[in-house]
């Protein structure tokens, strides 16, 4: 089969289009067949060795996938051969991919497999990091970094569906898109100055919740727009590099609370939590508030130009690339 191969840390320009053998569904397993394999930051910073745990290369790239289950491994129950399935397992830039039997779901009745993407990854970290962590509800405002990007969206439908008011930030280029999901306000936090721009649209308040998806520079300034005492700046990436507050400044400078969320993680030690997430994503989907995702498709070759692009923030929305 066809598969990208990441041969060395330095980025996207290490990553090779190869020819590989189809692996093989293990105990607990299942093997799918591509249909649209998910293009997520984490590929990038995998492909920089700056992802915890991330794989060494040389290895087969990508990790999120939706696709037709072809061959099912001893000890899995609830699944079989024909099922589309959504979910995520090493090696998914590839036409096909093992996945753990327990840990993929169902791609929705009546959505083509790419329109599942995002699924797992995006729209439950939005949901678990605003209303699980975040506990945003209606009257409050939250500020969502990277709103025009796969997770940011998500995040956007979701807190005007809760009732919140939000206020995004994006590159100038993508402001429209931001607005037409519903955001209230949009800011090129590039080039204006975030924490004036926060606080005046807060009447000096700050804001309830933050999605803190960038980092470096810019963490430091969503502690400072949160909300004293009750803000909450929930911490999911760090595109930007990593950036440190102290308990000096905690205590005295900015008394708000960081919480720090990792979707793998919270599946391994909170699985009930995750339960939750996901039966509430399903009502999402019920109610049309979570449509089917409309990721731009690129063929699989072109896996390196789009980890490119990401990585240059130029990108916008769901990635996806088909075998
Ligand atoms: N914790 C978790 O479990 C979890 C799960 C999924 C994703 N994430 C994190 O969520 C974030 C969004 O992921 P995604 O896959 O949906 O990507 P994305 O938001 O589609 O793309 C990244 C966007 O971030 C913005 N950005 C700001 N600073 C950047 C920088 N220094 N380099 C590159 N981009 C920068 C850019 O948009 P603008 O130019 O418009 O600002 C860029 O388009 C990432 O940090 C990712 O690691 C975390």
């Amino acid at each position: 089969m066809r598969g990208l191969v990441q041969e060395g840390w330095g980025g996207a320009g290490e990553m090779r289009l190869v020819e590989v053998g189809v692996p093989v569904a293990g105990v607990g397993e299942v093997l799918v067949r591509v249909g649209a394999a998910g293009v997520n930051f984490a590929d990038v910073m995998q492909g920089r060795g700056t992802y915890d745990g991330g794989p060494r290369p040389p290895y087969l790239a990508g990790f999120e996938a939706a696709g037709e289950v072809v061959a099912v491994g001893d000890g899995v129950s609830g699944w079989a051969v024909g099922d589309h399935v959504i979910g995520t397992g090493a090696g998914a830039f590839a036409e096909y991919v093992v996945m753990g039997a327990d840990g993929v779901v169902a791609v929705p009745a009546g959505w083509r497999d790419e329109e599942a993407l995002g699924l797992v990854l995006n729209w439950a970290t939005a949901l678990a990091s605003l209303r699980w962590l975040g506990r945003l509800s209606a009257g409050e405002t939250v500020l969502v970094h990277a709103a025009a990007g796969g997770v940011g969206q998500a995040a956007v439908r979701i807190a005007k569906y809760y009732g919140a008011t939000v206020i995004g930030t994006a590159s100038a280029s993508k402001h429209e898109v931001v607005r037409r999901l519903g955001a209230d306000q949009v800011i090129d936090y590039r080039t204006a100055d975030l924490v004036a721009e926060v606080l005046r649209l807060t009447d000096g308040r700050g804001v309830d919740v933050v999605l803190e998806s960038v980092g470096g520079e810019t963490f430091r300034k969503s502690v400072e727009v949160a909300r004293r005492v009750t803000g909450k700046v929930i911490v999911i990436g760090v595109a930007g590099g990593a950036s440190s507050i102290s308990n000096w400044e905690l205590n005295f400078k900015h008394p708000v609370q960081v919480i720090g969320n990792h979707l793998t993680t919270l599946i391994r030690h909170a699985p009930e939590m995750f339960a939750e997430v996901m039966a509430e994503l399903g009502k999402l989907i019920e109610v049309g508030v979570y449509p089917p995702g409309t990721p731009t498709v690129y063929d699989l070759a072109d896996g390196p130009k789009v980890l490119a692009e990401l990585e240059a923030g130029t990108t916008i929305g769901k990635l996806a690339l088909k075998p």
